[in-house]
């Protein structure tokens, strides 16, 4: 598998606490000087891959905008399609090149919509996106390194499955409290062994801020 997937580098801020967000309601952790280390880590990656609710929650651009570079390709799983026209990835999908990665379970409507959008779909996987080959059919298409900036339930999915070969968290000096906030990793991990074999390989501490890197 190792050399027939793309690398997956899982980048995330996250609270003193270890939450990245809020359910229903966009939360920002990350500082100034942390958004142009990040945007320079999305400018070396061919893609950026997030959850359906990373979209619907807090509407983001995934662009490069706080550094200088190109804009990855950016790749949105989205099971049925729901995608809403007004987002802002929809908005910029005829300059910023994107996919939708999708399930059977998208309706007819939703996917002669997309299909009608100045974007790429693919579907794969029954009842969700079956990661593993996507990851495969990405691969193909020349995609070597993707940037995974989550949800919490993404990063699960990946993690459960072995796909994440490094991961970069921002520790913020932020509290958010157990009350519909969203883990780094959001599902239960039975056993300690399982996904106990990163390694930290690199601790850098910027102003308030430390940046934590482990690989596999
Ligand atoms: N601090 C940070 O760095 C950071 C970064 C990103 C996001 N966030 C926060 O994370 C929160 C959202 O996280 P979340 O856990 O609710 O959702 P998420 O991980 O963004 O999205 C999960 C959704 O993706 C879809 N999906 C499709 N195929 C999947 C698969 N194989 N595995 C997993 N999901 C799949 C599913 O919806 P369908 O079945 O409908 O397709 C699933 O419910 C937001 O609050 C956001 O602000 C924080």
């Amino acid at each position: 598998m190792a050399n027939c997937k793309p690398i997956v580098v899982l980048s995330a801020a996250m609270s003193i606490d270890g939450k990245i967000g809020h359910r229903n309601k966009k939360t920002i952790l990350s500082s100034k000087s942390d958004k142009i280390r990040v945007h320079k880590l999305r400018s070396k990656s061919d893609a950026i891959l997030v959850g359906k609710n990373t979209i619907e929650e807090d509407d983001p651009l995934l662009t490069v905008r706080y550094a200088k570079g190109k804009n990855p390709i950016r790749i949105i799983l989205d099971s049925r399609g729901t995608i809403k026209n007004t987002s802002q990835i929809i908005k910029t999908s005829k300059n910023i090149p994107t996919i939708i990665a999708t399930s059977d379970l998208i309706s007819k409507r939703n996917l002669y919509r997309l299909n009608n959008l100045p974007l790429d779909v693919i579907i794969c996987g029954k009842k969700q996106v079956d990661i593993k080959k996507l990851l495969s059919i990405l691969f193909k298409k020349g995609i070597k390194k993707i940037l995974l900036e989550g949800g919490g339930t993404l990063n699960y999915s990946f993690l459960k499955n072995n796909l994440i070969d490094e991961v970069i968290v921002t520790i913020t000096p932020f509290v958010l409290g157990s009350e519909n906030s969203i883990n780094l990793f959001e599902g239960i991990v039975k056993g300690t062994k399982q996904f106990s074999s990163f390694k930290l390989k690199k601790v850098q501490k910027i102003k308030n801020e430390i940046i934590l890197n482990y690989k596999i």
